[in-house]
């Protein structure tokens, strides 16, 4: 056993040099070096990782994250070990469903609706089942950074309370009044602001179909504080290192194990955990359902700030 892991280790290194990162070799060595989590191929093997790696597009911006509001909570009640937003809001499909980004940097994009979808339908109880588009706010957010070549998660949330997004489901959904542009495999550029409706059926207006926020905010790095406002008004994104191993995740809780740090990429929290002792965050990522064996979601390290999970967090209040 020790001797395998000799010869693997060296041999991966030589591998490393041209990070192939989705190699028997590679993904062995995650599945020896640690137990928490199992590795496997999320993609097909001759897939560039640079392609993989333009997705990570969560841009990080110091001087709007120091003038930001910190929402603080005052914990007073005993917060549970375990917490799935599905399961407390069964009424609201959309902390269910995953979504998938294409290959655009737009991770900053989907993480903000997606969360922003979820707190609409929180604070009505149901009854507004409106699904924001990634879309309008890769296209028509100029403050927002650079669309598919990443942009700012706090911006998105900004823009939401001063100028509103409007509806927008997946590629080919014709759903909403600006539904993806980006196919799954298709290497794209960030699309064009058009202030029209993008899905020619859609009843509503681009300026009628605008539903705005009321407030934004970040939340402090602090787990209870995390945990508080997701159980008092929804998901909250964030955003954490990627390093090459990520890409391979299939199930369990993912703890960093071998490889580079390979960008920057912004995502759901929707819950929380324990597995086998270990704490956990429990994720949407915005690469498809059939990223990973748990339908797209997956499970992080909790309580470490982990790749940075727990240091950029953001949520904000729906206007109803
Ligand atoms: C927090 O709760 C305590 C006890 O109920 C209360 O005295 C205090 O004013 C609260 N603080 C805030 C900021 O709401
Ligand atoms: C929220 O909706 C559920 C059904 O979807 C209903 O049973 C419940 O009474 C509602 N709660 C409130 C506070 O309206």
């Amino acid at each position: 056993m020790k001797t395998n892991l000799v010869i693997i280790v060296s041999t991966l290194t030589m591998c490393l040099a041209t990070r192939d990162i989705f190699s028997e070799l590679f993904i062995n060595y995650i599945n020896l070096k640690q137990t928490s989590w199992i590795a496997g191929l999320n993609f097909p093997q001759d897939t560039p990782v640079e392609v993989l790696q333009r997705r990570n597009g969560a841009r990080l911006d110091e001087d709007f994250y120091n003038n930001l509001e910190v929402k603080v909570h005052n914990i007073t009640d005993e917060i549970p070990e375990q917490f799935d937003s599905r399961t407390k809001w069964p009424q609201c499909e959309s902390l269910a469903s995953i979504r998938d980004q294409g290959h655009c940097g737009s991770c900053w994009a989907f993480g903000a609706a997606a969360a922003m979808t979820d707190r609409l339908c929180i604070a009505t109880n149901g009854t507004t089942k409106f699904q924001f588009s990634p879309e309008d706010l890769l296209s028509c957010c100029t403050d927002c950074g650079n669309g598919c070549d990443g942009g700012y998660s706090s911006r998105a949330w900004s823009y939401w309370v001063d100028n509103g997004v409007v509806s927008g489901g997946d590629y080919n959904s014709n759903s909403g009044c600006q539904p993806y542009s980006k196919a799954p495999y298709e290497k794209s550029a960030t699309p064009q602001c058009t202030t029209t409706c993008l899905n020619t059926h859609y009843p509503t207006s681009y300026s009628e179909d605008k539903h705005y926020g009321s407030t934004n905010y970040k939340i402090e790095q602090d787990v209870q504080q995390i945990q508080a406002e997701i159980m008092t008004s929804g998901p909250v994104q964030a955003s954490y290192a990627v390093f090459d191993d990520f890409y391979n995740y299939k199930s369990g809780v993912y703890q960093h194990t071998i490889g580079e740090q390979s960008g920057h990429h912004a995502v759901k929290i929707v819950g929380w955990g324990v597995e086998n002792g270990i704490p956990y965050w429990l994720v949407a990522n915005s690469w498809g359902v059939k990223w990973g064996h748990l339908g797209g979601f997956f499970k992080i390290l909790r309580g470490e700030n982990h790749c940075g999970i727990e240091q950029n967090i953001l949520g904000g209040e729906p206007k109803v």
